[in-house]
Parts: C-alpha cells; sequence; structure tokens
C-alpha cells in the first residue's frame, strides 16, 4: 500500500462565499492550492489523492469557519455594497446601485468628497465629544438620518420596517418613501422612532390629500415633498432589465381603496407601473403653497441644487430644504450636491435648515457637509444595501459606523460639539484657486 503525503500550500488570494450555521454569508479572502503527492510518483491513485485532497480542503475550510476564524470583519459601510451585489437579484441590484444615463453625477458624488481636506486642530481637550443635535425641534443623537428610498422589501423581507427600527434604535430620523413596499401605518407601529413621510405629486390630488392625512395621523413629523422628479429620470440599467416591481410586493400606501388604483391591477408590477405613469409634470411652486393648506407639518424641500432656487423655497415658506441630486438617479451632468452646498447655505442666510444627501459613505463625509453648512445630512444606497446583506442589524451597523467615524473625525480634527465644527476645517479645491491667485499678484 502506498503512503500518501498530502501538502496544504498557500498560495494565491481567492475570493469565496460560505454560509455558516446561521447562514450568514461569509466572504473570506481564501489562499489556497492543494497538492498532492505520492512516494510512488505514479499517476494511478490520482483519483483517490484527488478525492482525499479535496475532503482535506473541506474539513479544513469548515474548522476554519466553525471557530468564525474567516469571519469578514466589516470596517466601513462601502463593504455593504459587494455582499449585497452577490446577494440580490441582478435587476434589484442595478436598480438600487446605478445612476441616470452616463452616470457622470453617480462618481461625482464620491469624487467630490475627495476633492475635500480636512484641517485638523490640536492640542484641544477631546475626552468627550457630543454628536447630538435637533432637526425641525426633534433631538436626535447625531446629524446622521435616513432619505427615503423606495421599494426596500426586494433587499430584504422586513425592507421598510427594519429600516425604521434601527433608525429609532439609532436614536435618529427615518424618512419613508411614498413608493414603499410597507405602508406608513406598519412603519409608523414599527417603533417609537421619528418618522418623516417622503412625498411625490401624482396628477390625482385626491392620492396626495389622502397621502398627507394618513402621514400626519400615523404620527410622522414631517412631509419631504421630492422636487426633482417631474418626470423620471433615464437610468439605462433598469431599462436593459426591464426593472419593474417583483410581483409578490407592492407598493402598500398607494393601495388603499379609490387611490388611483385601477381594477386590473392585481400585482405589484402592474401597479408600479401604472404610478409611475401617474407623477405629475406640471408640479411647481404653487403646489408648495397649496401643500401648506392641507397639512399643517413642516415641508423640506428634496433636491434642490441652486440658490436661486432656495431663495424661492424660503419665500414660499418651507421649513427646510434638502440639497440633493436624487443620488445621481434623476438628471446626470448635474453637480454633486456637496459642490453647490455652500452657495444655498450662503443663499439661506440661515433662515431654515439645509440639509444634504449623495455619495455620504465616511464620517469624514459627514464631518466635511457640516463644515459646508448643513445642519445633517441623509444617507441612500447604505441602507439599502445593508439591509440586503444583514437585515435590520445591517442598517443599525451602517448607522453606528458613520456615527463612530463621524466621532472620529471630530476628535482628531480638535471639535468637541458639532457646533464647533467651523468652515475653517476644511479646505476645497476653490479655496486652493484662491490662495493660488492671492499668491500671484
Ligand atoms: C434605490 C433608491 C430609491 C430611491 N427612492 C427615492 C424615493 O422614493 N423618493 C425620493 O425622494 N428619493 C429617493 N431616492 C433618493 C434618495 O432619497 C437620496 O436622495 C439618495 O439616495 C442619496 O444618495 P446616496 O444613495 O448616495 O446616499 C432613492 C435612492 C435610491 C438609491
Amino acid at each position: 500500500m502506498s503512503r500518501v503525503r498530502l501538502m496544504i500550500e498557500i498560495k494565491s488570494n481567492q475570493n469565496i462565499t460560505i454560509h455558516n450555521q446561521r447562514q450568514e454569508i461569509i466572504n473570506a479572502e481564501v489562499s489556497c492550492s492543494v497538492k498532492y503527492l505520492t512516494n510512488r510518483g505514479d499517476n494511478n491513485n490520482h483519483s483517490l489523492y484527488h478525492f482525499l485532497s479535496a475532503s482535506f480542503f473541506r474539513l479544513w475550510i469548515n474548522s476554519i469557519v466553525k471557530t468564525g476564524r474567516m469571519e469578514k470583519q466589516i470596517t466601513n459601510v462601502k463593504e455593504y455594497e459587494a455582499i449585497a451585489k452577490e446577494k440580490l437579484p441582478k435587476m434589484v441590484y442595478d436598480f438600487y446601485a446605478s445612476g441616470s444615463e452616463d452616470q457622470w453625477t453617480l462618481k461625482e458624488n464620491r469624487d467630490a468628497f475627495s476633492s475635500i481636506l480636512l484641517r485638523p486642530r490640536i492640542l484641544i481637550d477631546v475626552s468627550k465629544v457630543d454628536l447630538t443635535t435637533s432637526v425641525l425641534g426633534f433631538e436626535i443623537s447625531m446629524p446622521i438620518m435616513i432619505a427615503p428610498t423606495s421599494m426596500q422589501k426586494m433587499a430584504h423581507p422586513q425592507g421598510e420596517l427594519a429600516t425604521a427600527r434601527a433608525a429609532s434604535a439609532a436614536g435618529t430620523v427615518m424618512t419613508l418613501s411614498t413608493m414603499a413596499t410597507s405602508s406608513i401605518e406598519e412603519v409608523a407601529s414599527a417603533g417609537p422612532g421619528i418618522l418623516f413621510f417622503q412625498l411625490y405629486v401624482f396628477r390625482d390630488r385626491n392620492t396626495v390629500i389622502q397621502l398627507v392625512k394618513r402621514a400626519e395621523k400615523a404620527g410622522f413629523k414631517a412631509i419631504v415633498l421630492t422636487v426633482d422628479r417631474p418626470v423620471l429620470g433615464r437610468k439605462e440599467d433598469d431599462i436593459k432589465n426591464r426593472f419593474s416591481l417583483p410581483a409578490n410586493y407592492s407598493l402598500r400606501n398607494l393601495e388603499e381603496p379609490n387611490i388611483g388604483k385601477k381594477k386590473d391591477e392585481t400585482d405589484g408590477s402592474a401597479q408600479f407601473c401604472h404610478f409611475l405613469g401617474e407623477f405629475d409634470p406640471s408640479l411647481n411652486w404653487k403646489d408648495v403653497k397649496w401643500l401648506q393648506t392641507i397639512t399643517s407639518l413642516p415641508i423640506l424641500l428634496k433636491g434642490i441644487l441652486t440658490a436661486e432656487d432656495a431663495r424661492i423655497a424660503i419665500e414660499y415658506g418651507v421649513s427646510g430644504i434638502i440639497v440633493s441630486n436624487h443620488g445621481a438617479r434623476q438628471l446626470d451632468y448635474v453637480p454633486a450636491a456637496i459642490m453647490v452646498l455652500e452657495e444655498i447655505v450662503k443663499a439661506v442666510q440661515g433662515k431654515v435648515a439645509v440639509f444634504v444627501d449623495g455619495g455620504i459613505r465616511r464620517g469624514t463625509d459627514v464631518f466635511k457637509a457640516l463644515a459646508l453648512g448643513a445642519s445633517g445630512v441623509f444617507i441612500g444606497r447604505p441602507v439599502v444595501f445593508s439591509l440586503a446583506a444583514e437585515g435590520e442589524d445591517g442598517v443599525r451597523k451602517v448607522l453606528k459606523m458613520l456615527k463612530d467615524e463621524l466621532q472620529l473625525t471630530m476628535a482628531l480634527s480638535g471639535c468637541t460639539s458639532l457646533k464647533h465644527i467651523t468652515r475653517h476645517h476644511i479646505f476645497t479645491n476653490s479655496d486652493r484657486a484662491r490662495s493660488a491667485s492671492s499668491s500671484r499678484l
């Protein structure tokens, strides 16, 4: 009988995906190649050797997985995107991830943050750093809130309910989309958190009135009126994938009797297509006034990108502005929201709160937005990606990671509270251009 010598050789890196006993996906970088050798040097026993070496390899992997040694630690929110991509059907992942047309703005939403650098101050006692703040008079634990993202049940069966619970546990705001797969009432009963309702205006104003009344009744604290989507942007991935809401889900807020639902719309995808055609392209400033006549809730306008519109918004009496390009899903080749934030903050002159969203993935990004004058930020994709990866737990972790990173950035920049973060803590491309031209004079 020949003696088998088995040799495991650590060789090159490979990404593998395994499920552990809790059915959580473990993404691991495994470095391995299996070499089998025999002291007889012939090929007769190759299949046996192959079998033995493969079994050995499997045992080895299992023991590592069981002991948890291979569980890859997620260390920042960006990592959730790759996990979501692996878990979700391509149509769903693309719907969440992609931007419109050339996706120039999508890339710019991230790149713009990289062009802003920090100017830390030193020798300041940072043993206590306070991140608490308030939004529209409501106390929150940090200036990081959840933006409305539609159809979250495609990411996880708990969808918007999981997000609402995670936001509530983190002590921050969740904004529920009109196009949610959980209803206003379901989300309100998910927990005690602070909820805002994002409103799309449909041609049938009765639908709008019913939505606003339901949000008021359910205890939502503000209406976030989205103003950058009079018509739908062109997301080519969605066109290629023939995106539609899978039939087993529905737009729960739009299911009530008499809310424009046609009798033949028996499934979610038909309902989804119907409502895409119902957005009102005639939406204009007069509707902002009209909205104030049907609700006493504060109104935030979401989707402002110019100082001109910010000034008009104030004339129309809104309670706040969210500087946003809709996560680069509407008009392509608009600037990153962070790039126009400062001009809008200046135009607003402190009359109302200014918030920003788009591309925020790091505590340093939040810090930069606050230094440019934002009262707080909203996050979109990190929520749906973490929801897809780990449900409510994932969203909790995203909120915690961003909070911890912001706290660290503040401490390392010498800021012990949000009001200590100033314009002098950052410098931007325009600062560089200004100092270059003044040194030439
Ligand atoms: C999958 C997805 C769905 C969205 N749905 C809505 C929506 O229903 N209403 C809305 O006002 N904005 C919607 N947005 C835009 C977000 O509210 C937010 O402006 C954007 O996601 C912020 O950029 P970020 O994803 O880079 O954080 C959606 C964004 C994504 C990614």
